[in-house]
């Protein structure tokens, strides 16, 4: 049984998918549904993440959660409710956004930058770069990344706890092994053409539905 599991789970996870237009709905609370991003790259000297995300939750949430053995939160976008601020976590480092306009019930696009010589991290909300802050310097990301969304990870693709799930809509994941440029993450904002992730691209994602995630078109207005 288990062994059969494995080999239908291995078969869906075969081929890339292009999500252009497409968005992954995470419907209801549960430490059971995610998806599983993958990727070959398993040594970061900086990064670059961006997404699309939107929600109505009144309480904290995980955007973007990547593990490695050597840190749970070696990449993490995390929105603490109690504090109203936005917090990438690097390495084993944290730095706190606040005073964003972080609106329920609307698409904002999140980008967050991080080099391992400087240490410094960026996060660029809804297309606004915000200040640079140390984080974490002098070391890689490195070992094989578990990558999650949907739910935030307190143990190597695992330990989820349900008052930091996602709910809601979710689009446009990229991620990149180097910093982007000012003007290629603008790009990505303004949804012109940019240069896809070469760690996690959209238009050719590697993933893994777990439970009850949905995919479905993105909702464009009638104009
Ligand atoms: C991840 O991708 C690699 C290379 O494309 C592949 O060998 C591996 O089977 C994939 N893993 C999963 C869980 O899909
Ligand atoms: C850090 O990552 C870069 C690739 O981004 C790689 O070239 C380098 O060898 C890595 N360093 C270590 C110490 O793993």
């Amino acid at each position: 049984m288990k062994f059969l599991i494995l080999l239908l789970v291995t078969a869906c996870a075969a081929s890339p998918q292009d999500l252009s237009g497409k968005m992954f709905i995470f419907p209801q609370q549960s430490t059971r549904a995610y998806v599983k991003l993958n990727t070959t790259v398993d040594s970061f000297s900086a990064a670059t993440v961006c997404h699309r995300s939107f929600t109505d939750l009144k309480r904290d949430h995980g955007l973007f959660s990547l593990a490695t053995s050597n840190s749970f939160n070696d990449f993490l976008i995390f929105y603490d409710y109690t504090n109203r601020e936005m917090e990438p976590h690097v390495r084993h480092g944290k730095s706190e956004y606040g005073g964003l306009d972080y609106k329920p019930n609307v698409w904002h696009s999140i980008c967050t930058t991080w080099d391992s010589q400087s240490g410094l991290i960026q996060l660029w909300f809804n297309g606004l770069p915000l200040t640079k802050k140390y984080v974490s310097s002098g070391s890689n990301i490195s070992g094989r990344p578990i990558i999650i969304l949907g739910q935030e990870q307190d143990a190597h693709g695992g330990k989820f706890d349900i008052n930091q799930c996602f709910v809601g809509m979710m689009a446009d994941v990229h991620m990149w092994d180097y910093v982007l440029s000012a003007c290629e993450i603008q790009k990505y904002v303004n949804e012109l053409n940019f240069t896809p992730g070469n760690v996690l691209n959209w238009g050719a994602l590697d993933f893994q539905i777990m439970d009850r995630v949905l995919i479905e078109s993105k909702q464009m207005m009638c104009v």
